[in-house]
């Protein structure tokens, strides 16, 4: 569609309908309130980069395992822009940002809802940036900010959905140990001491992700875990 307020929003809503079925996709040129992680908004120019929602019926996850999927979702956008500007610095940021050249070029919102402990429906919402023009200065970036390219933004779509399925079926097929080990390979800060902020500042090394999603690190204090708002990157 043209224009909408929030693809997820609309995902969301198609979901209560009865005759709704996994793999439908809602895609928009235009965000009027596109939503991010912690309740911010997610601002994309219109046209120019790539705004959709996929809904999904991973019944077969229990509702504690749910960091897998922001793993399938993560996974899946890397390896969309690394099949697009390859050779360029790409990495996973936990929980579930991609960064190019160490600023962000996409956001994933994952919304599921529940029913009793397994995952009923998820909405997975992606943003990235792809043809934007002015995101030189900030943490945000844009594909062609870094290559000079201008992209075909439905070449770009195809891909994303190949590299999605490719991932969503290793999930399906109980490839966990593949999918956290290739996570871990690409994530940002990964065995390397960086400067974080959680109730102070502190140097730290993310040596794991928990099952739970929580990020385990080496810390002057000993090896400590942190939950999504619990510590920032400061990079
Ligand atoms: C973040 O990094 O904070 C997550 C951003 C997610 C943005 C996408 S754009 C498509 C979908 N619809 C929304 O309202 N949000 C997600």
């Amino acid at each position: 569609m043209p224009s909408c307020h929030s693809t997820n929003d609309i995902a969301l809503q198609i979901l209560k309908k009865p005759d709704t079925h996994e793999g439908l996709v809602v895609i928009t040129d235009h965000q009027t309130a596109g939503r991010g992680q912690r309740g911010n908004d997610w601002k994309s120019g219109l046209g120019t980069n790539l705004t959709l929602s996929i809904v999904l019926k991973p019944s077969f996850l229990q509702a504690s395992d749910q960091f897998y999927f922001n793993m399938v979702a993560s996974l899946a956008v890397l390896r969309m822009l690394n099949k697009c500007a390859e050779g360029e610095d790409i990495k996973v940021k936990w929980p579930n940002d991609v960064l190019l050249k160490e600023k962000k070029v996409a956001g994933i919102l994952i919304e599921n809802t529940l029913q009793r402990s397994a995952i009923q429906w998820s909405v997975m919402g992606i943003g990235v940036n792809v043809n934007q023009q002015d995101l030189g200065i900030g943490k945000a970036t844009s594909l062609f900010t870094v290559t000079n390219v201008v992209y075909e933004l439905p070449v770009l779509f195809e891909l994303l959905i190949e590299s999605l399925e490719y991932y969503y079926l290793k999930l399906k097929f109980g490839k966990r140990d593949e999918l956290k080990s290739e996570y871990l390979q690409h994530l940002f800060g990964f065995h390397e001491f960086r400067k974080y902020r959680g109730e102070h500042l502190f140097d730290g090394k993310i040596i794991d992700v928990a099952e739970s999603g929580r990020l385990v690190m080496e810390t002057n204090r000993g090896i400590q875990s942190f939950d999504f708002k619990e510590v920032e990157f400061l990079y």
